[in-house]
This record gives structure tokens, C-alpha cells and sequence, in this order.
């Protein structure tokens, strides 16, 4: 084992130069790595501990299952297997996710082509899922939006869950448009994919759901200085995070059919905010849910009027933290 993290001493020196190493052997080793190594770990997508890691690293680049690795361990690895166990060991080690080593992550069950282009879709989102379902009866035909749809996630998990549904899906990123679109195709979902910025092509259509994980991190967010292999661009938001989030919340009600709900994701101290955009921009039924861990993640609302006047909810004061509710 040869890998380096930033042209340090090798991983596991005494082991360089040796016989090939079995699979337990190059294990480890590279967990001992992994562990020495203070890594920022994608909550939800990473795993937590170094040995699953490493597990998983080595059964991507092997191409078996996990099952497969862990019930022969005595193997040994062919050069070129190692050498390119080795080489992904050392961009983890460098902190690259491995999401994106492996090419793919699993979210609602499906398993999704990742690239650089995208966002790694996270577990929590897999909340505004549930949260958009309780909103749909699971028998009905409901057209669905998906703003900022990034590797399809959302897209392709309520095509999955409502067979019957009508998903349309846009994203400003071409690249992460086409990595959506294959994931459509290899799954097997009908998901209209659209190239948009936000609603800019769907001038006239109207939908049951409109669910979106937008940007919503400020630009001086401290999670930011992690992130070096996902786009800038899925992530940061203007007037501290809350420009895209108000953005929809504004002209949703132009897309939305009588009753139909908007959902968005947020961060955890956004919630009170984007309730308060969703109250004075006409929205009822406006309530926040937790995520798993008990934080602040999704809020949306119920439109039950007609299409506002343009402009009529563009408040300078939405933004404001101490909104009466
Ligand atoms: C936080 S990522 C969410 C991706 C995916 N929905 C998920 O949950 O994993 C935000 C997505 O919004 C897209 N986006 C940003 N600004 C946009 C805009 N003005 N119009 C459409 N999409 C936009 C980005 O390209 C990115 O794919």
C-alpha cells in the first residue's frame, strides 16, 4: 500500500514493497489511515466510522458487495486492484467524499450517479420526501414539481412513490441535468427534466407539490470550508442564504393549483424565517418538520387563493428573524 495523504509518509510503509496483501490485510491498513486522518464526513452520506469506509472504498474497487468482501478476507488483492484501492484511499485522505469516489449514493432506496456536478443528495433531504407524500393522497395522479433538481433525488424517489404522479424536474446546471436524466433512464422513472432557472420555462402550468432543496448557506458559512468537491453553486445563497428560499416562496403561488403545497429544505436556524415569507406572501396551513436528528428542516405551506398580483408579496421585510406568526 502506497497511498500518501498530502505527500506524507506512506499509509502503511511496512507493508509497501511486500507480497501481495489480502483483502483484511489492505483493510487494515487503510483503516488505521482513515482513522489518523481528521476527516470531514458529509453527515448522512459518509460513513461515520473508518472501517466501514474502508469497506466500502475496497468493495466499489473491487466491484463485489460488501457481503462479498467480508466473507472472503483472506483473498489477495491483484496488483492492479491494489494499486487502485491505494489511489482512491489517498483522494479520501484528502477529503474527497465517498459519494464521489464510488460514483453513486444511495437515497430512498435508489442508487444515484453522483459526479462533481451535482450535489451528493443527503438523508436528510429524504424528509422533504416524506413530508410531500403525507401532503399527496398516495391514489391520486398529482403533477409534481422539483426546483434545483440536482442528481434527480427528490425527482426520481416521488416518481418511485407515486407511480401515478406527473414529475417534472428543472435545474439551471446542464451537466447535473444530464446526470439526472441518466438516472431516470436507468431506473426507469418518467421524470420531464427541464432546463430552467427556477420557474422561467413553465410560464401557464400549475402543480399539486412544488418541493425544492434550494442553495441556502451563506457565503461566510463555516461548512463552506469543507466543500471542495461539490459545486459552489448548489450550496451558497445570496442575502445570508435566504435569497433562493424567498425567491420561491414569492412566486410559487403563481404555479400552484388551489390547495397545492410548497415544501422547502432549509437550514436549521431558517425555519421562522421562511415561515415568515410563506405567511405574508398569502400561504396557510404554514408549519415547519424535523429532520431525524430534531432539527429545523423542512417548512412549506398550503395555497388556497388565486394567483397573486405580480409582485404583490415582494415585502423588503421578508427576511426579517422576529415575524409575528
Ligand atoms: C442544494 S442542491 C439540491 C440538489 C438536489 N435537489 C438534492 O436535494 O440533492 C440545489 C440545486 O439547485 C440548483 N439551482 C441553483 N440555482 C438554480 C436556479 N436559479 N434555477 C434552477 N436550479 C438552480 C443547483 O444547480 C443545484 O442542483
Amino acid at each position: 500500500m502506497t497511498s500518501k495523504p498530502e505527500g506524507g509518509q506512506p499509509v502503511s510503509g511496512k507493508l509497501e514493497g511486500s507480497q501481495p496483501l489480502t483483502m483484511a490485510q489492505w483493510l487494515h491498513a487503510a483503516e488505521a489511515a482513515l482513522a489518523a486522518q481528521p476527516l470531514w464526513r458529509i453527515p448522512g452520506v459518509d460513513e461515520q466510522s473508518p472501517r466501514r469506509e474502508a469497506q466500502w472504498l475496497l468493495a466499489a474497487v473491487i466491484e463485489q458487495s460488501l457481503a462479498w468482501l467480508l466473507t472472503w478476507p483472506e483473498r489477495e488483492l491483484s496488483h492492479e486492484q491494489q494499486h487502485r484501492a491505494d489511489a482512491w484511499l489517498a483522494r479520501r485522505l484528502l477529503g474527497e467524499p465517498l459519494a464521489l469516489l464510488r460514483g453513486e449514493q444511495e437515497f430512498w432506496s435508489l442508487s444515484l450517479r453522483v459526479t462533481p456536478d451535482t450535489l451528493v443528495p443527503r438523508a436528510d433531504t429524504e424528509r422533504l420526501v416524506e413530508v410531500a407524500l403525507s401532503c399527496l393522497p398516495s391514489d391520486s395522479a398529482p403533477r409534481v414539481l422539483d426546483l434545483g433538481t440536482g442528481s434527480g433525488a427528490i425527482a426520481l424517489a416521488l416518481a418511485r412513490a407515486l407511480p401515478l404522479a406527473q414529475v417534472t424536474a428543472v435545474d439551471r446546471s446542464l451537466p447535473a441535468l444530464a446526470v439526472a436524466q441518466d438516472n431516470g433512464q436507468r431506473l426507469g422513472l418518467p421524470v420531464r427534466w427541464l432546463h430552467s432557472d427556477w420557474f422561467s420555462v413553465l410560464a401557464g402550468e400549475r402543480f399539486q407539490v412544488i418541493v425544492s432543496n434550494p442553495p441556502y448557506l451563506a457565503d461566510d458559512d463555516p461548512h463552506l470550508s469543507h466543500v471542495r468537491h461539490e459545486p459552489w453553486s448548489a450550496l451558497v445563497a445570496g442575502e445570508q442564504g435566504m435569497a433562493d428560499l424567498l425567491h420561491l416562496v414569492r412566486e410559487a403561488p403563481c404555479y400552484l393549483r388551489d390547495t397545492g403545497w410548497l415544501l422547502l429544505e432549509h437550514g436549521a436556524t431558517q425555519a421562522a424565517a421562511v415561515r415568515a415569507a410563506l405567511f405574508q406572501c398569502g400561504f396557510a396551513q404554514v408549519q415547519t418538520w424535523q429532520d431525524l436528528s430534531g432539527q429545523d428542516r423542512v417548512s412549506g405551506g398550503q395555497w388556497l387563493g388565486a394567483c397573486p398580483l405580480p409582485g404583490s408579496c415582494q415585502g423588503p421585510d421578508a427576511l426579517g428573524a422576529d415575524h409575528a406568526e
